[in-house]
Parts: structure tokens; C-alpha cells; sequence
């Protein structure tokens, strides 16, 4: 069996951990709640085990569905609206991180309806958050009928491939490549980093949409802003170009296929890199299994709690549409 593993979990040593994954043996990190008799872990944070001795052999308080107000709904097109939630001021601010998202449903749909929704924008004084919702199927269509209230569960982590790159970014130089969708979730990272003194230059592709949908949202950011259609050679040359330019990190904010286009110009210019998770993403905690990948290794990977090596998303082959 394969065996070479080098992955973090988002949740561990945090609020929500240990979880169901160590009462069933699961433990993405902790090799003792995967039922074995050797410590084989390599996290270096305070030990997942004796958390859960101490806590009784249970997992902590997990999160639960909470009903939330919806202060705003507007409509951006005629599939695409955007919702502002109210909600506590903790997991506001919690929400600020890269990668942040909640699961988001109606009232009177059963759990299953709960979709993953990453953050847009968030604002403390007002103790709000801002997330784009694109109408693609049962889950969205569902959410497009909400009005004033909306269940929520949350805060949830792992949005983005490669997190601990932004996180620790401080004084850095960093290109975002955004298309498509993936231009509201880089708008709440690019505030991240502009906040931790980084220098952003932030690339607007709007793909299939002509309309500018976004303008509004992007316009106030503190970075240097750049509009381009990624499809075409010339705009990537001019992309290629750029990199040249001394830039740290390079974070790709669109499908995996996208991604997988940006790779070779992080790798060139030895830039780390980080991407958006595009993995199918529905319970959230690790047990259902639809977010389950393969690394390059042949490893099963869940995705929705794993951090892996970006790298390793883009050259399985397996892309995450
Ligand atoms: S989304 Fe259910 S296991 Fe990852």
C-alpha cells in the first residue's frame, strides 16, 4: 500500500478538533485515531490525542445549523445574486481568512440542500458576510427562493489548496489570477493579504460572462487591478511576462483546468503556488466522501478538511469542474 503522505488538516489543533473523524478512527493527522499503536504524525501542534483523552474520548463540540438573517439579496444577473447574512460577530470574524465559506440552505429543505458557499467580502461593523451565489442546480435553485432568514453552519475552512502560503504571507509580492467565479473568493483573500502588507496585483479574467459583473466589488481593493481574457495566447504572454516581475506567490482562483494552465508560469519563476478547492464538497466534516480525491500517489484524499500540496491537485489529471 502506498504510504508516503505530507498532508495538514485544516481543522486540527483548532475549535473543532478532535472530531467525528477521531471517534470513528479517522483522524486525518493522528495516526493513534486511526486506530494504530505508533505515533506516525508529523503536525507539530498541540497533540490531537491527548485532546481527545482529555476530552472524555469524545470529539469536541462540533458545528451546528443556525438561523440567520438575510439582509440584502441582490440580483448580479439573471443566474448569479448575491447574498449579505448577518451573524455573529466571532465568525464574521473568523470568515475574514482565505478560504473561508459556510454551508447555506432554506428553511424548509432538508439537511441534504446544504451547499458550500465561500465568502466574498466580510464586514465587522456591521457584523456581516457577503457570499456570490451562482444558480447551478437543486442546491442554488433552492437557495434563489430565500428571503429574510436563511440555516447556516459554520465557519468552514479549507476553500483554498495551499493556505498556510497566504497565511504566513507578510511583505510579499503576489499575483492573483482570477476567472470567472473565482472572482469572489479572491476578493475576501486579497483583503487578507493587503491587510498583512503584501503587494497584490490582481487579474480579472470574467470568462463566459461579458458583462463586467463584478466591477463594484473589485474596484475599491487596495492592489493593482488588470482585466484580461485568459483564453487568448496574448493576454497569457502578457500574464508570462509579468511573472518576470519578482512576484512570491501566485494564487489561481478558478477551476482546476484553469489552474492547471497557471501552474507552469508559478513553477518558472519558482513562485509558490496556491489554488482554489474545486472538489465536490457536501458534508463539510469528513464523512460523507464526495470530496474524496486522489493524490499523486494513488493516496484517497478528503478534501473538504485535507490540505495537500497544490501540485499535486493539478498533476493527478483528475480535474474538479
Ligand atoms: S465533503 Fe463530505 S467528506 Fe468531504
Amino acid at each position: 500500500m502506498v504510504v508516503i503522505k505530507n498532508y495538514d488538516c485544516v481543522d486540527a489543533g483548532g475549535e473543532y478538533c478532535p472530531c467525528y473523524l477521531a471517534e470513528v478512527g479517522e483522524c486525518i493527522l493522528c495516526s493513534h485515531l486511526q486506530n494504530k499503536k505508533i505515533c506516525e504524525c508529523i503536525w507539530t501542534g498541540q497533540c490531537i490525542y491527548q485532546n481527545y483523552i482529555w476530552n472524555q474520548n469524545k470529539r469536541k463540540e462540533q458545528r451546528q445549523n443556525f438561523q440567520a438573517k438575510v439582509l440584502d439579496k441582490k440580483n448580479i444577473m439573471e443566474d448569479i445574486f448575491l447574498l449579505k447574512i448577518k451573524l455573529d460577530k466571532k465568525i464574521v470574524k473568523d470568515l475574514k481568512h482565505p478560504g473561508s465559506y459556510l454551508m447555506l440552505k432554506d428553511n424548509n429543505s432538508p439537511e441534504y440542500f446544504s451547499a458550500p458557499m465561500s465568502i466574498m467580502d466580510t464586514n465587522e461593523k456591521e457584523s456581516c458576510v457577503y457570499t456570490l451565489i451562482e444558480i447551478l442546480g437543486s442546491k442554488t435553485k433552492t437557495l434563489s427562493n430565500i428571503e429574510d432568514n436563511i440555516v447556516v453552519r459554520g465557519p468552514y475552512f479549507n476553500g483554498l489548496i495551499g493556505l498556510k502560503k497566504l497565511k504566513k504571507a507578510k511583505g510579499k509580492k503576489i499575483l492573483v489570477v482570477s476567472r470567472g467565479a473565482g472572482i469572489a473568493p479572491a476578493i475576501n483573500t486579497i483583503k487578507y493579504l493587503i491587510k498583512n502588507d503584501n503587494k497584490v496585483t490582481f487579474i480579472v479574467d470574467y470568462g463566459r460572462r461579458k458583462e463586467e459583473f463584478m466591477e463594484e466589488y473589485i474596484e475599491n481593493l487596495d492592489c493593482t487591478i488588470k482585466k484580461m481574457n485568459l483564453k487568448d495566447e496574448n493576454h497569457i504572454d502578457i500574464l508570462k511576462g509579468m511573472a518576470k516581475e519578482g512576484y512570491d506567490i501566485l494564487y489561481s482562483s478558478g477551476s482546476d483546468n484553469f489552474s492547471r494552465r497557471m501552474y507552469p508560469i508559478a513553477k518558472e519563476n519558482k513562485m509558490a503556488f496556491v489554488i482554489l478547492n474545486n472538489s465536490k464538497i457536501c458534508c463539510g466534516e469528513g464523512i460523507c466522501g464526495s470530496c474524496t480525491s486522489k493524490d499523486v500517489h494513488g493516496n484517497l484524499v478528503k478534501l473538504c478538511k485535507t490540505q495537500v500540496k497544490p501540485q499535486e491537485i493539478i498533476e493527478r489529471g483528475i480535474p474538479n469542474e
